[in-house]
C-alpha cells in the first residue's frame, strides 16, 4: 500500500533545504521499497501571496488525508507588513492547531564529527542526547483573551494568556515519559512555578502521571535556570518536558551545542503518531539564495518522519548513517565549518547524502 508525503517547502530558504530532503527520501524510497507519493502545497508566505491565506483550505484539506507532512520554513521580512492574522507563521500554527500536533520532539544530539563547531568546548558536548518534549497546540502561543487593545487613557496594551489545561499537560506529560522509557529513563519538567499559577498546575500534573510511571525518574527546573544547565552541562539532561514558549526558546539554545540550528530536526505528532516533519530554524532570509544553507535538519526530519509515523526504521537509519558518512568525509555547509574541513553548497551537501544513501 502505498503511503501519502505532503511537501511543504514554504518561504526563503524552504524550498532550497527541501529540494535536498526531498532529493534524500526519493532515495530512500527507492532503495528500501517504501512506496511513498509525494504531493506538494502551499503554506506560509508562498500560500499568502498566491491564495491571499497562510493556509489554504486546499492545504489543510490535503494535510488532514496523508501519512505525513514534511515543512521547510515559513515567514521572512517579505510579509513583514501584512496583517497579524495573515502572517505566514499563523499558517504554520493554524495547521499545528488544527492537526492537534501537541507534541513537539526536538532532539538535540551532537554528531561527533561537529564537536569542534559548538560554540561550547568539545567536552562539554561530546556524547550530547538530548530530547526536548515541547507542548505546542496550548499555552501562551495560544490562548484567549490576546490582542492588543486602547486603554481608557488612550495607551495601548498588548496581552496574551497563558493557561493549561490539566488534559493538555498530561497528554504532553505521556509523551515525555513514554519516550523517556526507550532512553536514560530521566524526564527534566522545565516551569516558571515560583511566578506563574499556568505552571504550578503543570507541576503538579506531572507529578501525577509520573506515579504511573515508578521506573522513570522525574526533577523539575526553573526555566531560567534550565537556560543556564543546558549551556554549563548540557549532558545532564535526558529527556527535557516544557511548554510551547519555554521549549521555542530552550531548544534554539540546544541546536547551537550541536554546532548550528541547521543540524536539529523535529517531529510534531498527535495522539495517534501521525506528524509533520520540519527542522527547528526558520527561514533564514539573510542566507537565502546563495546556496549556504544548511539541508541537514531537514534531511534528518526526513530519516524521523520514516521512523515515528512511516514505520520504516531501517531507512531511517541508512539516512542517519549516511550524515554522519559524510560529515566523515569532512563536508561542511558554512555554518558547520571548522578548520580542515571543506566548505560545501546546500545542493552539495544534499548530493553527497544522496550517494551515501544509495550507497547504504
Ligand atoms: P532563523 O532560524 O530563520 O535564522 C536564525 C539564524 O540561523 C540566521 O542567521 C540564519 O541564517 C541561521 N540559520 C537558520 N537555519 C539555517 C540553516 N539551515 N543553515 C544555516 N544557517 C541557518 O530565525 P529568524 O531569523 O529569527 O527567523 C526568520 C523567519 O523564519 C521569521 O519569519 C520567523 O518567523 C520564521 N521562522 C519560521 C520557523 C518555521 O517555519 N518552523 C521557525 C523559526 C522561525
Ligand atoms: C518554531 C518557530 C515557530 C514557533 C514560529 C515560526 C511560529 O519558531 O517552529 O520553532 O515559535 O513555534
Ligand atoms: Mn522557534
Amino acid at each position: 500500500m502505498s503511503k501519502k508525503v505532503l511537501v511543504l517547502p514554504g518561504d526563503y530558504i524552504g524550498p532550497e533545504i527541501m529540494a535536498e530532503a526531498v532529493k534524500v527520501l526519493d532515495a530512500a524510497n527507492a532503495r528500501f521499497g517504501l512506496g511513498i507519493e509525494l504531493e506538494y502545497g502551499l503554506l506560509g508566505g508562498a500560500a499568502l501571496d498566491e491564495c491571499g491565506v497562510p493556509l489554504p483550505d486546499e492545504t489543510l484539506a490535503r494535510a488532514r488525508e496523508v501519512d505525513a507532512i514534511l515543512l521547510g520554513a515559513v515567514g521572512g521580512p517579505k510579509w513583514d507588513g501584512v496583517e497579524r492574522h495573515l502572517r505566514p507563521e499563523r499558517g504554520l500554527l493554524a495547521i499545528r492547531s488544527e492537526l492537534q500536533l501537541f507534541g513537539n520532539l526536538r532532539p538535540a544530539i551532537l554528531y561527533p564529527q561537529l564537536a569542534g563547531a559548538s560554540s561550547l568546548k568539545p567536552e562539554i558536548v561530546a556524547g550530547l542526547d538530548i530530547l526536548i518534549v515541547r507542548e505546542l497546540t496550548g499555552g501562551i502561543y495560544f490562548g484567549e483573551p490576546r490582542g492588543i487593545r486602547t486603554l481608557e487613557n488612550g495607551e495601548r496594551e498588548g496581552y496574551n494568556t497563558y493557561k493549561y489545561s490539566e488534559s493538555e499537560v498530561r497528554r504532553i506529560a505521556h509523551l515525555a515519559f513514554d519516550l523517556a522509557r526507550k532512553r536514560d529513563s530521566r524526564v527534566c519538567s522545565v516551569d516558571k512555578s515560583n511566578v506563574l499559577e499556568a505552571t504550578v498546575l503543570w507541576r503538579e500534573v506531572m507529578e501525577e502521571v509520573a506515579t504511573e510511571y515508578p521506573d522513570v525518574e522525574l526533577s523539575h527546573i526553573y526555566v531560567d535556570n534550565a537556560a543556564m544547565q543546558l549551556v554549563m552541562n548540557p549532558k545532564q539532561f535526558d529527556v527535557m518536558v516544557t511548554g510551547n514558549m519555554f521549549g521555542d526558546i530552550l531548544s534554539d539554545a540546544a541546536a547551537m551545542l550541536t554546532g548550528s540550528i541547521g543540524m536539529l530536526p523535529s517531529a510534531s505528532l498527535d495522539q495517534a503518531g501521525r506528524g509533520m516533519y520540519e527542522p527547528c530554524h526558520g527561514s533564514a532570509p539573510d542566507i537565502a539564495g546563495q546556496g549556504k544553507a544548511n539541508p541537514l535538519a531537514t534531511i534528518l526530519s526526513v530519516a524521523m518522519m520514516l521512523r515515528y509515523t512511516l514505520a520504516s526504521p531501517e531507512a531511517a537509519a541508512a539516512i542517519e548513517d549516511a550524515v554522519s558518512a559524510v560529515l566523515d568525509q569532512g563536508l561542511r555547509t558554512p555554518d558547520i565549518h571548522s578548520e580542515g574541513t571543506t566548505v560545501v553548497s546546500t545542493t552539495e551537501m544534499g548530493d553527497a547524502v544522496l550517494a551515501a544513501v544509495q550507497a547504504a
